[in-house]
């Protein structure tokens, strides 16, 4: 028999996203805004988005696609040597500043390379209030990039008491230990690295839509994310990740690195989190959470899920998604 069930999510936010420009955008950014109600926007555009004139353009652009849907995008500045007022006069604008190591990831190449001389900057950050998200990888063996990147993290919760902190994609268990260390480090976590490890990508045939930096790990590492996601870890967010690429960069000899999981993240996180009865703890995870840390009131949005079969499109413009025609068994029915 079938039983009847709903899930209402209450302003569901996507606190990790990329939305990109152009075509891209107008294919990509519909798709979030129609089942979130925000997502914190990433800035590795080409060129970055690190000054006010092209952060106001993209904020711009971004508005007249989300048009009369529902959603705000909370903004972020790719990391470079700021000066105090600079910063003070992007803040009204911004949820905070994303910083990437040089050339770990896509389009990072003006990234940080010496830590050193970005502590200037991170102490304006820290007085103004202004949240440091982060993407913690070394230029270490590819698995173990992260854990590497992880005494960085002490060195900064500690040198800077007052700094939000935001350790961004977790992939392993050893950094889900470390969030219960510092009283002001936070951390997102994608729907990918909740579903996959590294066997799914390179055990069989390669499988390149699931090649994304940080590459996933090992099983024990999935099931350290997957236990402080159904139990809303209060310091764990809801970051998917999506980052699309056209199906050329990615079914390509030199794979791009992402992901896109926006259309259908709403859908496998009612089922991941029916699989281990704890539904009760999503509406933390995927808003309550990041309402708390970041201290903002998302618009007002209800989202309802139902057992109903959603058969995953091949495409969306140039790009496949996560299990592209694939039936899911969670449908949005209703958004309100
Ligand atoms: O897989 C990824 N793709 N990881 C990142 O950090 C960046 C992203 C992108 O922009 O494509
Ligand atoms: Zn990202």
């Amino acid at each position: 028999m079938n039983q009847t069930k709903q899930v209402v999510l209450n302003s569901p936010l996507d606190m990790h996203l990329h939305f990109r420009e152009g075509v891209m955008a107008q294919t990509v950014i519909p798709l979030s805004s129609y089942s979130f109600a925000g997502g914190v926007v990433m800035p590795n555009l080409v060129p970055v988005v690190n000054n006010l004139e092209r952060l106001q353009g993209y904020i711009k652009e971004i508005k007249s696609i989300i048009g009369k849907d529902v959603f705000e995008p909370y903004m972020t500045l790719f990391f470079k040597e700021y000066s105090y007022q600079e910063l003070e006069q992007l803040k009204p604008y911004i949820l905070g500043v994303k910083l990437y190591p040089a050339g770990v990831t896509t389009n990072s190449e003006d990234g940080v390379a010496a830590l050193s001389k970005a502590e200037a900057t991170i102490k304006h950050l820290e007085e103004l209030e202004i949240p440091l998200m982060i993407h913690g990888e070394t230029h270490g063996f590819v698995m173990d990039r992260e854990k590497l990147f992880l005494p960085i993290f002490e060195h900064l919760a500690q040198k800077f008491p007052q700094l939000k902190i935001i350790m961004e994609h977790i992939t392993t268990a050893d950094a889900v230990s470390l969030l219960n260390n510092y009283e002001h480090l936070y951390a997102t976590v994608t729907l990918h690295h909740l579903i996959i490890t590294l066997d799914d990508l390179a055990g069989g045939l390669l499988r390149p839509h699931l090649f994304c930096k940080p590459i996933a790990k090992r099983p024990e590492d999935r099931e350290a994310l997957v236990n402080a996601a159904i139990n809303a870890h209060p310091k764990l967010m809801f970051g998917s990740d999506s980052a699309p690429h056209p199906i050329d960069k990615k079914e390509a000899c030199g794979c791009a690195a992402g992901i896109f999981t926006a259309p259908i993240a709403l859908q496998a996180l009612v089922e991941l989190f029916e699989q281990h009865n704890a539904i009760a703890n999503l509406q933390g995870f995927v808003s309550d959470n990041a309402q708390r840390i970041y201290n903002i009131t998302p618009p007002q949005k209800s989202v309802t899920l139902e057992p109903v079969a959603y058969k995953v499109p091949a495409m969306y413009g140039e790009v496949v998604p996560m299990f592209a025609n694939q039936e899911l068994p969670w449908s949005i029915t209703q958004v309100r």
